[in-house]
Order: C-alpha cells, then sequence, then structure tokens
C-alpha cells in the first residue's frame, strides 16, 4: 500500500492510513506501507542542498526536523529512536555540507531523508496505535542496476531497479511480523550509496516491492479514485476506467494522465501483480484495477488524453530524394543535444518529430542549438507550442471506422501530424496548443455518441468524475418509461404482433412542458417529419405548440388533425413550384431557402409575408448526414446571395418577415441557439422588415449512457441574453426529436443466432427496413431483451435484422442476455425518424403503431 506526500502529512491522514492497513490484515493479508516525504520535505531538502551557506543549511534541517516534532506532537508520541537518529544524521549532512562525498551523493543522501523520516515516524505511531510495524529500509530491499547510457547524475538521481521476485525476502519478512513500513523513491547501488528513482518514484517503489515481493497486489491511494478516460479537469464528464491492462494503462499515463506514473507498471507486468488505483478520503470506490488479465469485451476506446507544451520539429531534406542515411543524421543531432523524441511522422524528403516536455528541458535555448545544429544538415521548422492529443485503446485500428466524427472535427483545425503507435495501442493528433481546452470536452463527447468509447461497458467505465466528485449527475436520470410498470404492457402488445412501433404520450408531453419553460421563446413548433403519428400531432396541439412541416403531404397530416387556429410553417427544400402553389393556398408562412423560387415564379408570391432559411456558414449534429448548414449542404440562402435576395423580393412585392437557420439535428450544447439567435438579430437588423427569428430545432437527446443531457435551463439563460440585447424580434423553435425520441420504441423478436468467427448474430424480426438511423448515422439505440431485463447480461451480440443487406445491423456488440427464439427485443429511443423512414424494402411487414396513454 502506497501513500503519497499529503496522505502522511497530518494525524488525521495517518489515522486513515491504520484504518486501512487494519482493514487489509483482517482480510488475513500481510501488509508493507510504501510512504513518500511529508508534503513540502522533498522540496524544502531540494532548497537545503542548493544552499551554499553552512549555517542556512543548518536553519533548513531544524526547519524540516521541526515539521516533524510537531506532527509527533500532535500524535502525542515520544520521539522514537529511528527517527531520532535520522534527525541527527541530517544535521550533520546539513552541517558537513556535500564535500566528502561528492556533490551528487550527498544531494541523494539529503533527500533520502524526507522518506527516512516518515517512515520512521508512521511506524511508530502504527504500532504505539496497536498495530505493531516494523520499519524496513528499503535501501536493503532494492539494487539499483548500473545502465549503459547512464551519466552521474542519473546513477545517483534517477536510478533503475530491476526487481524480480525473491522468495528469500518474502521467508524473512514472513519471520519478522506482519506489518512493514518502507520508504519510496529511495534505492542502494553497487557501491553501497543510497540513490533516488527520479520522478514518480514513491509509486515505482511500491511496483518494485510488488515485483520482489509477488503481491498479491499493489495499491496507490492517492486523492482521485483512478483513471479516467480523459483528463476531469478538462472533461467533468470523464468516466472512471475500472480495468486496464498493464499496457493500455501504461499507454494512459505516458499520454498524459498524472495520477500514475508510466513506470511504475512495468516491473508488475512480468510477475503478473495487479495494481489498484484507490481514492484515500473514499476508500469504498472500486478505483481502477490494472492486470495482465485482456478481458473478452468489445474493443473501445479508453481515454483520450492531451499533452501539452508540445514542440514539433521539422526536417526537409536538402540533398536527394530518399537520401540514404538523412534519418540517421538528424537522430544524432537528437542524441548529441540529449533531447527525447516522442512521435514520428516521414516522408521521402522530410521527418517531422515532436518533442515531449515531460521527457525533455525544452527551453528555448536548447531548442535553438538543436535548430542550429541541424541546419546544417537539413531544412528546419520549430512549430510550437503544440499539443498532442492522443486516443488510446487496445486494437484502435480495428476501432477507426467508429471515429469518423472525430475525424472530421480534426478535417476543420491545423493538425500538423498524425501517428499510429506501432502497438496498435494509440492514435495521436498534434494541434495547436490553443484549440485543446475547448476541443477536449467536445472529443469526449464525440467518441460516446460514435459508440466508439464503450461507456455502455459497465464493468469497464464507472461513474463520471461529476457523479463521484462534482455533486452527483443533472437531476433527471429518471428511468425510461418501458423499465416500470409499462413494461408488461409491452409484453403484451409484442404477444399480439411484432415488429410495431409504441408510443407513450405521458413522455411527449413531459417534454413538450419542459420545452415550453423556455421563456425567451415565443413561438414553439412542432417539426413533424420527426413522427406524423395522428396522437402525437394531437397531444402536442393540445400542449399549444404550432407545426412545422415540409411537404404538402405533411401540411395536410396536420390540417387533418389540428384546429383551424394553430399556425403553421412551410419549410421545404428544393420543391416543386406546385408545392409553393398548394402551400400558399393555406395558412402556412412559407420559408424560401434560394433565390429560384422568386428568380422564376416571382408572381406566385406577390403580396406574401415570407421566412428566408439562411445558411450561417457552418453545420452542427450527431452525424455528417443531419448537419445542414456549410457549403456542403444543400439548405440555405448563401449571406453573399443576402442583398440580391432581398432586391428581388422587393421587386416581386414580398415582405420578408421571418429569418430562419437550423443548422442540423442531434445538437447537445445549449451555446448553439444562442449563437444562431445572435448572428440571426444582427441579420434581421440590416434587413428591416423582419419581425421574428426561427432557430431551428436539433435539440438533441443522449443516446449512450454518459452522455450529458441537452441543459434545458442553460439554454433558456442563453436564450434570455440574446433576447435582451434584441427585444423587438420574436423568437421561434421548431423542434422535432426532443419531442418525441424517447417516447417511442419498437418492438420485434428474435428469430435465429448465428456464431460466426469471433462475433455472435442475434437476428430479430425487423432491422432496417423499420428503423433506418443504424445504417444511415451509426445511431446508437439502446437495445434490451425486455422478455429477460432482469438476466445478466453475459452475451455479447451482433443485433441484426432480416433485410438482405450487411448494413441491416441494429446494434453492435451488445452486451444482453442469453437470447431465446421469440425473446421480446426493445429497441429504445425510436420515437423521433423511426416510422417516418421506415420503408417496404424487401416487402417485409411494416412495423405498426401502438399509442399508450397512461
Ligand atoms: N427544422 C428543420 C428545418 C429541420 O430540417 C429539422 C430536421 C428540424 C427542424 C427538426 O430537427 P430535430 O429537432 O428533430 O433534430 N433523420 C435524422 C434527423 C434529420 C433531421 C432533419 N431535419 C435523424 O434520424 O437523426
Amino acid at each position: 500500500m502506497k501513500f503519497g506526500g499529503t496522505s502522511v502529512a497530518t494525524l488525521p491522514r495517518w489515522q486513515n492510513i491504520r484504518e486501512l492497513v487494519a482493514s487489509r490484515r483482517a482480510e488475513g493479508a500481510r501488509v508493507l506501507v510504501v510512504v513518500s516525504a511529508l508534503t513540502g520535505i522533498t522540496d524544502a531538502l531540494k532548497q537545503l542542498c542548493g544552499e551554499g551557506e553552512q549555517d542556512k543549511r543548518k536553519a533548513a534541517a531544524g526547519a524540516i526536523a521541526q515539521r516533524h516534532y510537531d506532527l509527533l506532537e500532535h500524535m502525542q508520541l515520544a520521539l522514537p529512536d529511528t527517527l531520532g537518529s535520522r534527525l541527527s544524521d541530517l544535521a550533520g549532512l546539513a552541517a558537513n555540507g556535500p564535500a566528502p562525498r561528492g556533490e551528487l551523493a550527498w544531494q541523494a543522501q539529503v533527500q533520502a531523508h524526507g522518506e527516512l523520516m516518515s517512515s520512521a515516524l508512521g511506524a511508530a505511531f502504527l504500532s504505539h496505535s496497536g498495530l505493531p510495524t516494523q520499519w524496513l529500509d528499503a535501501r536493503e530491499c532494492l539494487a539499483a542496476v548500473a545502465l549503459p547510457n547512464q551519466n552521474e547524475r542519473t546513477r545517483l538521481l534517477s536510478a533503475m531497479v530491476e526487481a524480480k521476485p525473491d522468495p528469500a525476502l518474502n521467508a524473512r519478512l514472513a519471520a519478522l511480523g506482519e506489518v512493514f513500513i518502507t520508504q519510496g523513491f529511495i534505492a542502494r547501488e553497487q557501491h553501497g550509496r543510497t540513490v533516488l528513482l527520479g520522478r514518480g518514484g514513491s509509486d515505482t517503489s511500491a511496483a518494485y516491492f510488488g515485483a520482489l515481493l509477488k503481491a498479491q497486489r499493489v495499491e496507490i491511494w492517492t486523492d482521485v479514485a483512478g483513471m479516467f478516460t480523459a483528463n476531469p479537469r478538462q472533461v467533468p464528464g470523464a468516466r472512471l476506467l475500472q480495468r486496464l491492462d498493464y499496457e493500455e494503462a501504461q499507454e494512459i499515463a505516458s499520454t498524459g494522465a498524472k495520477v500514475l506514473h508510466p513506470r511504475c507498471l512495468s516491473p508488475l507486468r512480468d510477475p503478473r501483480v495487479p495494481l489498484l488505483i484507490k481514492d484515500t478520503n473514499r476508500p469504498e470506490l472500486d478505483g481502477t484495477v490494472i492486470g495482465p488479465e485482456v478481458r473478452a469485451h468489445a474493443p473501445s476506446v479508453k481515454a483520450i488524453s492531451a499533452r501539452k507544451g508540445i514542440t514539433l520539429v521539422s526536417m526537409e531534406s536538402v540533398g536527394m530524394w530518399q537520401q540514404v542515411g538523412f534519418l540517421a543524421d538528424v537522430f544524432a543531432q537528437f542524441k548529441q543535444h540529449g533531447l527525447s523524441v516522442d512521435l514520428i511522422g516521414s516522408a521521402e524528403t522530410n521527418v517531422t518529430v515532436s518533442l515531449d516536455p515531460t521527457e525533455n528541458l525544452l527551453d528555448s535555448d536548447a531548442i535553438a542549438a538543436l535548430a542550429s545544429d541541424l541546419a546544417k544538415v537539413c531544412r528546419v521548422k520549430v512549430i510550437a507550442p503544440c499539443a498532442a492529443i492522443t486516443l488510446v485503446g487496445r486494437g484502435m485500428r480495428s476501432l477507426l471506422h467508429t471515429l469518423s466524427g472525430v475525424l472530421a472535427e480534426f478535417g476543420q483545425l491545423r493538425v500538423h501530424l498524425i501517428t499510429q503507435s506501432s502497438n496498435n495501442l494509440n492514435l495521436t493528433f498534434v494541434v495547436d496548443e490553443e484549440v485543446v481546452d475547448k476541443l477536449l470536452p467536445h472529443l469526449h463527447d464525440l467518441l460516446i455518441a460514435a459508440g466508439a468509447l464503450r461507456t455502455d461497458e459497465s464493468a469497464l467505465f464507472g461513474p463520471s468524475w461529476q457523479a463521484l466528485y462534482g455533486g452527483g449527475e443533472a437531476p433527471d436520470a429518471a428511468p425510461a418509461w418501458w423499465r416500470g410498470p409499462q413494461r408488461q404492457r409491452l409484453l403484451e402488445l409484442a404477444a399480439e404482433a411484432t415488429p410495431r412501433y409504441v408510443y407513450h404520450l405521458p413522455t411527449v408531453r413531459q417534454q413538450a412542458r419542459e420545452l415550453k419553460s423556455l421563456a425567451a421563446v415565443d413561438r414553439l413548433h412542432y417539426a413533424v417529419k420527426a413522427n406524423t403519428h395522428p396522437a402525437i400531432l394531437a397531444t402536442l396541439a393540445a400542449e399549444g405548440f404550432a407545426f412545422e412541416c415540409v411537404s404538402p403531404g405533411e401540411l395536410e397530416a396536420v390540417a387533418a388533425i389540428v384546429p383551424e387556429s394553430v399556425p403553421l410553417l412551410f419549410t421545404p427544400n428544393f420543391a416543386p413550384r406546385r408545392d409553393y402553389v398548394s402551400a400558399l393556398a393555406t395558412r402556412a408562412t412559407v420559408t424560401l431557402d434560394a433565390m429560384y423560387p422568386l428568380e422564376r415564379w416571382g408572381e406566385l408570391f406577390r403580396g406574401h409575408e415570407i421566412v428566408l432559411r439562411v445558411d450561417l456558414g457552418r453545420g452542427l449534429g450527431h452525424h455528417e448526414k443531419v448537419r445542414t448548414g456549410g457549403s456542403g449542404s444543400k439548405f440555405g440562402l448563401p449571406l453573399d446571395q443576402l442583398s440580391t435576395f432581398l432586391q428581388l423580393a422587393d421587386a416581386h412585392g414580398v415582405t420578408v418577415r421571418g429569418l430562419h437557420a437550423h443548422l442540423g439535428s442531434g445538437v447537445l450544447d445549449a451555446a448553439h441557439w444562442g449563437e444562431v439567435y445572435a448572428q440571426l438579430s444582427s441579420l434581421a437588423e440590416r434587413i428591416g422588415s423582419v419581425a421574428f427569428l426561427n432557430i431551428g430545432g436539433g435539440l438533441g437527446v443522449p443516446s449512450h449512457p454518459g452522455e450529458v443531457r441537452l441543459d434545458v435551463a442553460e439554454l433558456d439563460r442563453v436564450l434570455r441574453e440574446v433576447k435582451a440585447a434584441y427585444p423587438h424580434y420574436q423568437l421561434w423553435m421548431e423542434p422535432g426529436r426532443y419531442l418525441v425520441a424517447d417516447a417511442g420504441v419498437l418492438l420485434a423478436r428474435a428469430t435465429q443466432q448465428k456464431g460466426k468467427g469471433a462475433f455472435r448474430y442475434l437476428g430479430i424480426d425487423t432491422g432496417m427496413n423499420s428503423l433506418i438511423r443504424p445504417a444511415l448515422y451509426d445511431a446508437w439505440h439502446e437495445i434490451i431483451n425486455l422478455s429477460r431485463l432482469d438476466e445478466p447480461a453475459t452475451a455479447l451480440y451482433q443485433v441484426v435484422g432480416p433485410i438482405c443487406e450487411s448494413g441491416d445491423v441494429l446494434g453492435t456488440d451488445r452486451r444482453l442476455p442469453e437470447a431465446q427464439e421469440d425473446d421480446v427485443i426493445l429497441i429504445a429511443q425510436a420515437g423521433a425518424y423511426g416510422k417516418v423512414m421506415s420503408s417496404h424494402y424487401n416487402l417485409r411487414d411494416e412495423a405498426d403503431e401502438v399509442v399508450i396513454d397512461a
């Protein structure tokens, strides 16, 4: 059990250690405690080493001793001999200075006292509080090895130990007692001198001891419950990683996670000793277990990390194409300057490498000296400051197809270098440093949304940092309606017929009421394309919604259900002339999003007030195919055509009464609508005739476990802020998905199963003909075996339909109970863009629709 500096600095912390050690004793384990120096002491000792004057060194040693006396007094302990002799040794070292041993050996000897003192103090405290504890000198056990490229400094201050299981040590300790305490950070070299283990030294000591003793496990006790899928300071939604294998953990530690030093995993690998990271303040949390076992689970990205302060050096060959020895020449310069290269990208005439500040002393002098030497063999360009963003996960290459959203994001940035590690564990992008803080949370969301970070694997991904430390998740984590009393009803409905869509009207109302709380919005329209079921239209009409339609068919469907007084919008795209003719004959307000209708059919619109849909130049949404802005999308009038459009409108006696923009679907970031609203407002100021602004729909619902819900209160705040600046425009919205997605499920039945290669396929009696979203957008719908809701999910299935298409897959790698023929399979969140996008393909039975309202 290893405890760091803050964990050993106060009496309550030592009481805590006592409890934890006692609990391990109660499990029947023998315990070796490895401690760091009291917090701040190592720095104080380093400062002492930097003092030239004897008096100052003595004073520093005195202050350090006092810290330990104070803690002893708190513990109400007399000075134990072990600590007394350490303190007098330190006083002697301070008084004598480096002379007799040599500077570096003296420094090592002085700094080792931090751990020697804290462990002596700890042994006294634990023994005194009823847990007889033996003090062990780590230097007796850990022998530093001499390595070929070491100089005196690294040999003494950054030493390495080769730790192989040592049964003799085990036997020796077994004869001595049950509980031991020893020092982190220190060892002894072949000539008997004390050496230090360098950065992360105490964790590394714990790992060395774990290997020597072939321990049951190594526990690293720290101030956080383990490793997370991202740095929680940047991404509060980052999830606790509950299990990792050594290589993955090492990769995450090396690419940014600070909780564990990457060096401390390799000693444990051969003897297969697992390592646990645990939170000292929250010992009940499971923490992260790092071990040898590569569990059978779906491949997944495990973490996204970022390292800042990266310097890129790009080197262009000035000689011939594919010049032999070019790489050897340039790398020789790095060796000469003592700089360790991290990432490498190469072309015929260029090689670009990165230098990581955690491995190098990267001051501008070092870089300038390197660049000037490199200039003798090539053309050099230094690019800094950069950041390296790394995706980590075993089998990264098999995950590439899930990364399209992430790649699209990088596509909008200046990416200097992309590398893929040869061990297939990581994929790294080097970008400008300034973009990282904003980008990381977004990428983390994208990875979850794309199913690349498999947060549904609950054995791997634990709670979010926010849930553990940030005052809990958003409060509305209510279970889905179909899990409760409605489950029986659904089983009965499935017994009558499958496939079948079932819609739960109370959920529609609940969503509608939530949006009605948006104080800044003057009129809410339901985008009926999401679901045109008459009962849903009637329910939303009763909730006071207006309606947005995109075709004469939708206008008719709405007109048949909702009262005459309810306002309608008609927002078509590339519609034929006849659609405008028929829509203009209704009460619907017509939206134009191109010049053509005015240019060619201008007379149709004479005397009408219309809405103009503009393209704000960017799109947003859960998948590239649902982004409706930017030059790659067919929607909206580009802003450079705005004045011509306005002149045309004028010429035809048409008034632009509204402005509209809808950038895409499935957006979870509230800020987005504030930006659109502000942009439309300032455009409206230029136009003059505008009375209302329609900022579209696109409000997303989280589909993956752990995805963060759209914060409606925040949306309200954002919109009110813009409204305060532009109170003279009415604000309209037109959400579809948000109102109906969670209200609908698709019920199907299991048909057949098949094992093929590494996969198990579970067939159900409908597929992409009923729900095309997974095939079309890689959309993730939760899939449940409703017949076996309470059984353990032990099988890993590819859930497929009966359609003759390879794309007929409803869900990949789903953890479900072992299924039987005819089990009822529920596909969740199918209320939006489900039935309305279904087809007759293969002439399979179409799903019917049932509504429940209680
Ligand atoms: N307004 C306009 C102009 C739209 O084009 C859409 C959706 C909406 C509002 C409503 O967007 P919502 O709030 O439902 O996100 N089939 C895709 C979504 C396509 C949305 C098309 N337009 C899907 O299943 O994800």
